[in-house]
């Protein structure tokens, strides 16, 4: 059963956790179905182990020929490795990074991304979803560069003010619980200290992030992996990547060796 995130009016947004399980083969992760009246948006529909269970997700909320978009925060197989699928399943526009758009397309067979794909620039943008007064939305895809992929977005719902943050604030571990919200940052670091060190690129583009989300009214931070952050937990969250060393900050030459 998906997580419920939010829900007010016509205005819902759901998680999908246990698609894929922390002790199989494949790292767990989320999937995200936000719906809006009639109409809604997948976001970071994940892989082909995803696909069903989010797919009929889909359909107890709108006819599939009804979502409004696929939003990919980047072109990593846990993001879009079923584009395929959707493609065929739906008439929606793939939203990703310009610099992944022509990349995508081999997640499909030939021709059945054409016309469907729409690169996002660099600075982001407020995307308009949806058709009218009531089956309207928005949704910001924020910049999120190197944090991991190098064309990297966020998506900001201004509806339920979360952030639905990809890959930054993932946490893993087999007595990890995806649907328990974490409130309290200490406890959790353990969960996310490993991946980030190894996976975010560089603590300037951290700082670079924080600064700019300072500036939102959040009240989730919801990650691709792992847990939700809620409450104290997303200033908090906020700065301590803030002064996290990572990626490129911990490499030296011990690491550039040829192997023996
Ligand atoms: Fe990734
Ligand atoms: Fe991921």
């Amino acid at each position: 059963m998906p997580i419920e995130l939010y829900r007010q009016g016509s205005h819902l947004c759901l998680m999908f956790s246990n698609l894929t399980q922390e002790d199989g083969e494949a790292v767990q992760s989320n999937q995200f179905l936000l719906v809006h009246g009639a109409t809604g948006a997948i976001l970071d529909p994940g892989g082909n182990l995803a696909y069903n269970e989010l797919y009929l997700g889909l359909t107890r909320h709108m006819p599939p020929h009804k979502l409004a978009a696929i939003l990919a925060s980047h072109a990593d197989p846990d993001i879009i490795a079923s584009l395929d699928r959707w493609m065929t399943a739906t008439t929606a526009p793939v939203y990703i990074s310009r610099i992944w758009e022509r990349f995508a397309p081999h997640f499909c067979k030939p021709g059945k991304t054409v016309g469907r794909i729409i690169g996002l620039p660099d600075a982001g943008a407020r995307l308009r979803l949806g058709q009218g007064e009531a089956d309207g939305f928005e949704l910001w895809a924020l910049p999120a560069h190197f944090l991991h992929a190098e064309g990297n977005f966020q998506f900001y719902d201004p509806v339920s003010r979360i952030l639905f943050s990809g890959d930054l604030g993932a946490s893993l571990g087999a007595d990890l619980q995806p649907g328990q919200t974490v409130t309290r940052l200490a406890g959790h670091i353990r969960h996310m200290e490993g991946f980030h060190r190894r996976y975010m690129v560089s603590n300037k583009v951290l700082r670079l992030w924080a600064a700019m989300v300072r500036e939102l009214d959040i009240a989730m931070i919801v990650p691709q992996h792992g847990a939700p952050l809620a409450g104290a937990a997303v200033p908090d969250f906020i700065a301590w990547v803030e002064g996290l060393a990572c990626g490129i900050d911990l490499m030296s030459a011990s690491h550039y060796r040829l192997p023996a």
